[in-house]
């Protein structure tokens, strides 16, 4: 929240006489505080509080502050504003602006000024798919603090941010911004990303609210072109996509945004079941729940409202309490309610949630921006942490083809039941990363090179491309002459300095603008021309490392076979350059691993760890994908979860404290030992999967239930330690039920999503 120096003063402080207006006093609660504002309010004010608007300016929107008219403002330059640049905020603005609602209007409600801060503010991180690919919701947390004490510096007191769609559609852009296709992944990091952004207790200085979004369905876009229908049952939103965002709610998350999508036909914006029933209803949400851009205004686009006015009834009645950009509320609510069209109840909802939540922000008590300058570039501290999370970022998928961890070969490797331990994980034998201290010359060649703004990623209104730390300037600095560097430019020049050099660095891959919102592709293979440059470069057979900066999955068979290493980088931020020189020299190992399956291509889609099983399973041993096709493999190219090292693994037997675990109040605990085989310290996240063999409803074939990562040392033995609980098995039924069953089901941990051990427990009731 801003830490303001100016206090409120003027017309919002004090009444007349002197007395503290009872709303801005600390001794009363929260809600006793909201409610004497409340009643203080008229119709007009309070549908004030529920109108939004895009970069409000103090002179041009007077008399609408003034009038108490805005609740809230956001900062971005357009509909899809992830994919544009703008001139940032002005925090004189944002203070000018303030100052109008504060002294000037009846009651001096503060506005809320929001703005997308996705992965970090003016210091940027990884893109979130890159960030899940850590694995760890400490980072996650920190870069989401830092993020927040940056964007407070800049007048921001609200992002839109986190965004939890379940993503197992690698032609949707949006993946970039998610946290991954496993709901416990998604809702673990999503936890740790709203206690980043809010802090332990809300309104803390230097803290932001958060939101989760998109409430919900949107991963599920049709054919992963943005913003189509979206085909699914109550029952996979509850076991699977609403999952990460009740664990949002339960960390305290303070608003939701609904999705721009439908849902089985009823428009989210629109969804009063899932909006009002589920999430404020059964959930006991509290907080705000703020439309997507224009997404009120869009339920007449998609043909259930005849105009803003109707689409202003449905919203306000589904639970939308903010309705961003279109004017819809602003318009028409106040005669709605007056005509008797809209119970005024439900305008009290949405104002009351709205005050609530800039109490609780404390914007009444900080309603300015204390600095006058924006936040200035990354301090050196922001450097360290943005070099961490990119280096925990890159996954290694081959190091030396002949023992890459991919399937392409199409060998299933498990799960198999009653596998007794063994399952073992990296190359037998060093590959060639990480480089030699003295590697001779090293060419880094392609687009990436010397970039600044490309490394950034999808979303980063506020990184300056000048911030960035290119790869180039990290292996000069490192190599000195021994760098050659090359942009890629003119491919006949790129093979001559190939053949110049002792190692080559191919940097390929998507530029972020393919990815993010309305940048669907239906080809998972790389942009055009370059696996053809790097057909070229393989042929003249001298040692090869590819990086692939990207916001999504990619077919990267091809790939595979013509390099000797591959890591995939994604869009690591402003250390980029010297977050992936250290990892590819050994100073740091590649920590990540793939927080979404890579398929084969996209004909294979769906092909994630969210698949149930058919009544036609195909047998494992051939294809361990349920239905299959004719012309080529369904296996998954990578398997979600894996990921290599510097070192190798080794898994000894899974153990269980007790093959029963009773219904009620049971637990048991499993556990297998892993055992650093190679040369090199390392880092293993270990992974358990579930399976509920016999349910009521068709349950995944392998879903993650959780994870811990070891640290170990070479020959070092370490353990991995699972508490399971029958509420892991606890699934929504088809009366949409919670509930956990007696019966089998088999436990699998392992390394990634296909190589791991097995064993089954009987759940007793
Ligand atoms: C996006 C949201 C974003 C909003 C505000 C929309 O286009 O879907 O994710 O938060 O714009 O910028």
């Amino acid at each position: 929240m801003t830490t303001g120096k100016e206090s409120q003063q003027g017309h919002g402080g004090k009444e007349g006489g002197g007395t503290v207006r009872p709303w801005l006093r600390p001794d009363l609660s929260l809600e006793q505080r909201v409610e004497a504002l409340l009643s203080e309010m008229t119709l007009t004010e309070k549908v004030g509080q529920t109108h939004q608007i895009a970069n409000v300016d103090a002179s041009l929107n007077h008399d609408l502050l003034s009038s108490g008219g805005l609740g809230s403002a956001l900062t971005a330059s357009g509909a899809t504003a992830g994919n544009e640049r703008d001139e940032g905020v002005r925090v004189s603005a944002i203070n000018a602006a303030q100052r109008v609602a504060v002294r000037e209007s009846r009651l001096g409600i503060p506005v809320l000024f929001g703005r997308d801060v996705i992965h970090g503010h003016r210091t940027v991180f990884p893109i979130p798919l890159g960030l899940a690919a850590a694995w760890d919701e400490d980072l996650v947390c920190r870069t989401a603090r830092l993020a927040a004490a940056e964007a407070t510096q800049d007048g921001v007191a609200w992002t839109f941010a986190p965004m939890l769609d379940i993503s197992e559609e690698p032609r949707w852009g949006r993946v970039a911004e998610s946290l991954g296709e496993a709901p416990v992944l998604a809702g673990r990091l999503g936890a740790a990303m709203v206690r980043g952004f809010q802090g332990d207790t809300p309104g803390e200085s230097h803290t932001i609210a958060a939101c989760a979004k998109h409430f919900v369905g949107y991963g599920l876009v049709g054919g992963g072109r943005d913003y189509e229908t979206v085909q699914v049952g109550e029952n996979t939103l509850r076991n699977c996509h609403l999952r990460p965002f009740r664990a949002a709610v339960e960390a305290g998350c303070a608003t939701v945004m609904a999705a721009f999508t439908d849902v089985d036909g009823v428009p989210m914006h629109a969804h009063r079941h899932l909006l009002r029933e589920v999430l404020k209803g059964e959930w006991g949400f509290d907080g705000v729940v703020v439309a997507d851009w224009d997404g009120v205004g869009q339920l007449v686009n998609q043909g259930v409202a005849a105009d803003l006015r109707d689409a202003a009834a449905q919203a306000i009645a589904a639970g939308v309490d903010i309705d961003m950009v279109s004017g819809a509320y602003a318009a028409h609510l106040a005669e709605l309610v007056e005509a008797g069209l809209v119970p005024l109840d439900l305008v009290d909802d949405a104002a009351r949630r709205v005050i609530r939540l800039k109490i609780r922000q404390r914007l009444f008590e900080h309603p300015y921006v204390a600095s006058t300058t924006n936040a200035p570039g990354p301090r050196t501290e922001s450097r360290v942490l943005a070099r961490e999370a990119a280096a925990a970022s890159f996954v290694l998928l081959s190091n030396n083809p002949t023992r890459s961890i991919s399937t392409r070969d199409g060998t299933h490797k498990g799960p198999q039941e009653g596998t007794q331990g063994g399952a073992q994980k990296g190359p037998q034998y060093a590959g060639i990363l990480p480089l030699a201290a003295k590697p001779g010359r090293v060419l880094v060649t392609g687009p990436f090179a010397q970039e600044g703004e490309a490394l950034l990623g999808t979303w980063t209104l506020d990184g300056r491309a000048e911030d960035v730390a290119s790869p180039a300037a990290a292996l000069r600095a490192r190599l000195l002459d021994g760098a050659i560097i090359d942009d890629g430019r003119f491919n006949d020049r790129t093979l001559h300095l190939v053949r110049e050099a002792d190692t080559t660095i191919a940097l390929v891959g998507e530029h972020p603008s393919r990815s993010g919102e309305a940048n669907s592709v239906t080809d998972l293979g790389l942009p055009a021309g370059q696996l053809e440059v790097l057909r070229a470069i393989s042929a003249l057979g001298k040692p090869l490392v590819v990086v692939v900066f990207t916001g999504r999955p990619l077919d990267l068979g091809e790939v595979l076979d013509l390099a000797d290493a591959v890591l995939v980088a994604w869009h690591p931020g402003v250390e980029a350059g010297p977050a992936l020189i250290e990892t590819l020299f050994g100073d740091r190992s590649p920590g990540g691993r793939l927080p979404m399956t890579f398929p084969r291509s996209g004909g294979h889609l769906p092909s994630s760890t969210l698949a149930r099983p058919t009544g036609r399973p195909v047998s494992p041993a051939d294809d361990r994908v349920s239905g299959r096709y004719l012309d080529t493999l369904a296996v998954p190219r990578l398997p979600f979860g894996s990921g290599l090292t510097y070192t190798t693994f080794g898994y000894g037997t899974l153990r269980l404290s007790a093959r029963e675990m009773p219904l009620h109040g049971g637990s048991l605990q499993a556990s297998v030992e892993v055992t650093n085989t190679g040369s090199r310290p390392g880092r293993e996240v270990v992974q358990l999967y579930l399976r509920d063999l016999v349910a009521d409803v068709t349950r995944p074939l392998l879903e993650l239930a959780d994870w811990v990562s070891l640290v170990l040392d070479p020959g070092v033995t370490g353990t991995a330690t699972f508490a399971i609980t029958p509420a892991q098995l606890a699934y929504y039924d088809r009366t949409m039920t919670l509930r956990s069953d007696p019966g089998e089901a088999v436990i699998t941990v392992g390394p990634d999503a296909s190589s791991s051990v097995t064993a089954r427990i009987t759940v007793t009731g």
